[in-house]
């Protein structure tokens, strides 16, 4: 088929929730992806972060062949090797805990949000999450999403959601009562702009937790498996959450999704209270396995925090020269680049020049590159986006 008779099937059948591009792509290898008209893009944003360690890796290819083989899928009712050394392979990499797994980012927020309310009932069930956030399109998701626009034609919202002002200790003082059983958040807000939390707020959260006896949720979904520089962002902030919720690269390209807890909180799901028919699947999971694999064996982590610096020398030297950049927010790989002007025609620029980016709340640049991602490719993505911002 070509170009237009794809794009037709979708106008015809696919639903319109998308504002898509008229690009259709075949294939796609590490940071390049192949489009129907035969042009080659490099993905500095690769599938909304879910490529994390590059696309079609080849660790994650082999070990979906291999277990393709094997076992695909096995009910919950059973047990499966993959889906236990995956539970493992994260516990060791973070705070312990035990692992629930689903498919999406917004499945792990909502099982996160059904095991708080779990362990607060039944007095307590209030969760606050921030301004700018975003926790996924389920309708629970939608309310803790501290976003008026995701809300719009939805009411009524579940309730029990509450949001405030990011980095701010005073709101967060203020919102707290006796119902709050939890606090909810991106420790660099992905969809709000690349913004990265405090150090001493951080902080402040963890204590103003232990004191009133709160769960810390860290959603993890865009921030986790490498992409910060460190396995996950609150590594970077010397604490720990009770809570983290995975997705997006967890998979390398598989959908799965996980809600991590501690222990003494994981223990409040009993049988029947909380399932997924696919989630933790042997094909998944056997995928997750290979994605920490990649990322130990080929020192992703190093690459990620050298490359990051890098880029960031580049960005910075961009800013210097266009004062429509106001800022440049980055931890490890993840970009943002705040414009004083919206910046559709510089992401348009870049499309129609090879690159691949993502432009958020109008004026921010966001940039996500494979935690493989070499120096000549950044040359290469530095070359467009100058190019790009000096048109605007
Ligand atoms: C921080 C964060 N949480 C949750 C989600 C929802 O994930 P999913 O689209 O897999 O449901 C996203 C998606 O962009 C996200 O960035």
């Amino acid at each position: 088929m070509d170009t237009q008779q794809i794009i037709q099937l979708y106008d015809d059948y696919v639903m319109n929730n998308y504002a898509r591009k008229n690009l259709v792509f075949v294939k796609a290898q590490g940071s390049r992806v192949w489009a129907t008209d035969k042009k080659v893009y490099l993905d500095f944003f690769p599938g909304w972060a879910v490529s994390g360690i590059g696309h079609c890796h080849k660790r994650v290819v082999k070990a979906l062949q291999k277990q393709a083989g094997q076992l695909l899928h096995v009910s919950n009712n059973y047990y499966s090797e993959m889906q236990g050394r995956l539970a493992e392979r994260i516990a060791l990499n973070s705070f312990g805990g035990k692992v629930f797994f689903c498919n999406s980012g917004a499945e792990a927020n909502e099982a996160a949000f059904k095991l708080a309310r779990a362990y607060g009932n039944p007095q307590r069930n209030e969760i606050i999450t921030m301004n700018k956030s975003f926790h996924g399109r389920t309708l629970a998701c939608t309310a803790a999403t501290g976003q008026a626009k995701c809300h719009v034609g939805f009411d009524p919202l579940p309730a029990g959601f509450k949001s405030i002002d990011f980095n701010n200790k005073e709101a967060l003082t203020n919102a707290v009562n006796e119902s709050t059983i939890a606090i909810m958040l991106e420790l660099v807000q992905g969809e709000g702009g690349v913004n990265i939390a405090d150090k001493s707020y951080v902080r402040f959260l963890r204590d103003l937790c232990d004191k009133k006896n709160m769960l810390l949720i860290v959603d993890e979904v865009q921030t986790g498996m490498g992409r910060t520089g460190k396995m996950f962002a609150y590594q970077h902030y010397g604490i720990e959450p009770d809570m983290m919720t995975l997705a997006k690269s967890l998979g390398g390209g598989m959908p799965i999704g996980a809600m991590v807890a501690k222990k003494n909180i994981a223990g409040t799901l009993r049988p029947g209270m909380h399932a997924s028919t696919f989630g933790g699947s042997p094909i998944a999971c056997s995928a997750a396995l290979a994605v920490f694999e990649a990322i130990e064996k080929e020192k992703l982590l190093l690459n990620t925090i050298n490359m990051g610096e890098y880029l960031k020398g580049e960005l910075l030297q961009l800013k210097g020269k266009y004062p429509i950049i106001k800022h440049v927010r980055s931890l490890g790989l993840m970009f943002g680049i705040e414009m004083i002007i919206n910046a559709d025609r510089a992401y348009d620029f870049c499309l129609a020049n090879g690159l691949l980016i993502n432009c958020t709340q109008g004026n921010i640049l966001r940039i996500m590159p494979s935690m493989a991602v070499t120096k000549k490719e950044i040359n290469k993505a530095i070359e467009v986006l100058d190019m790009a911002i000096s048109k605007c």
